[in-house]
């Protein structure tokens, strides 16, 4: 895995030219686009920091990337210049991060990893119907109960099967028992499609589904399916902590990957990033989109292009080199927790190639909790676990008194 760092004056000079390659609202006759510049009562674009702030900028130029450019000519091309730095964004996700063949896969910046994971099962719902002549309910989601709700939301939109599987009380490992019983039991109940969501990381725990298991089951038994992965959470960390898992494009078992800049990556919201293989993304084509030139293959249509020059910054100020280490040190911080709640006897869930640690809520009172902004699995009166997130700003201080008033609360207890 490999790109290339840029300086700031580099990654500045990049975007302005990308902007100057687009259409311009100011200077130009643009007269059929319901879009334009930002309200400039607010947002005056003669603020003299402007010149040395690329993603203001582009904030207030406004670009909209409406439709999918990984492919094809027909683009709208109001917009294409900072449609190239998407392309370049989808380009490092797709190939560096995720391994796969140049030019072998689509993408696009969606509203979150929710958009990215329901594109993924619209078009795979879409795929099923159109070469199998599939009934809905023939088709099934197959998830581990610890994934995150988006994917049952996406179930309950496309009015899809749903197949819930079962997690180790301790390990949160899918139990791959139980998955399957309930592929067979699916079987025998009508469903002839299946479609698979793994977790690159669950919301709350950090597990990371064994897809191995998974696809090893179902192609010892010749399943029709269409495997997905969840790296809304993971994405920008798991590949450059444990870099020798099967979570990538050259795992032909997997079509698609969501991936969010606005978790570990410290982009703004709205920047979720949906990859898939070549020759997928066609089943969502809404071909009534007949004003977008190119047509649209999003669910959300209009977005923001602010979004992926934002996360291309990001990506290009730190590059791979800089970025690994970045993760690493989050996960150096991670273990030392976990090393003080081992000398507590306090049990917790920690995967070591994550940051995240979810502690058993027994071991821990819930004014304690509530303190430190730990976040429940469920907001009843009795929770199950509580999570540590430790994201750039967890500062080691803050962990340290954490730490130790949790010491004090077991030496209460214990007396
Ligand atoms: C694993 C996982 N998937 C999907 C999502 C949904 O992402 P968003 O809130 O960006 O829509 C999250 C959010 O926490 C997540 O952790």
């Amino acid at each position: 895995m490999f790109w290339e760092k840029y300086s700031y004056s580099q990654i500045r000079s990049k975007v302005f030219e990308s902007l100057s390659k687009n259409t311009n609202y100011k200077t130009e006759n643009i007269l059929g686009i319901p879009g334009t510049f930002l309200d400039t009562d607010i947002f005056y674009d003669d603020a003299p920091f402007l010149k040395d702030a690329p993603f203001l900028s582009t904030l207030i130029a406004n670009p909209n990337h409406i439709g999918i450019h990984t492919f094809g000519d027909e683009h709208e091309d109001f917009f294409k210049g900072t449609q190239e730095i998407e392309k370049d964004l989808i380009k490092i996700c797709a190939e560096e991060i995720f391994r796969a063949e140049h030019n072998s896969y689509d993408g696009y910046v969606a509203s979150g990893g929710t958009e990215a994971n329901i594109e993924a099962l619209w078009i795979y719902r879409n795929y099923f119907v159109k070469e199998y002549d599939a009934k809905l309910n023939e088709i099934a989601v197959v998830y581990s109960a610890d994934t995150h709700y988006s994917i049952p939301k996406g179930i309950d939109l496309l009015n899809l099967k749903s197949v819930e599987v079962n997690v180790h009380e301790t390990t949160r490992e899918l139990l791959i028992k139980d998955f399957e019983q309930k592929i067979e039991s699916a079987l025998k109940n009508g469903i002839n499609y299946f479609i698979i969501n793994m977790n690159m990381s669950t919301t709350m725990f950090g597990s990371v589904d064994d897809i191995e298991k998974v696809t090893n089951f179902l192609n010892l038994l010749h399943i029709n399916y269409k495997l997905h992965v969840d790296g809304a959470y993971g994405g920008f960390i798991y590949p450059f902590t444990n870099n020798q898992n099967s979570y990538n494009f050259k795992n032909t078992n997997i079509s698609s990957f969501s991936i969010d800049g606005h978790k570990m990556l410290q982009a703004p919201y709205g920047t979720g990033i949906f990859l898939i293989r070549k020759n997928l993304i066609k089943y969502v084509c809404t071909n009534e989109a007949g004003y977008v030139k190119g047509k649209d293959f999003t669910l959300c249509g209009s977005r923001s292009g602010a979004n992926a020059v934002c996360v291309w910054m990001i990506l290009r100020i730190h590059g791979s080199v800089g970025w690994t280490v970045k993760m690493k040190q989050l996960l150096d911080r991670t273990t030392l927790i976990c090393e003080k709640l081992n000398d507590l006897n306090i049990p917790y869930f920690r995967n070591p190639d994550l940051n995240i640690v979810t502690i058993k809520a027994d071991y821990i009172s819930h004014k304690l909790a509530n303190k430190y902004h730990l976040v429940p699995d469920s907001h009843n009166e009795n929770p199950n676990w509580y999570k540590i997130v430790v994201m750039q700003h967890v500062k080691q201080g803050v962990i340290d008194s954490f730490l130790s008033e949790l010491k004090n609360e077991q030496q209460w207890v214990i007396n």
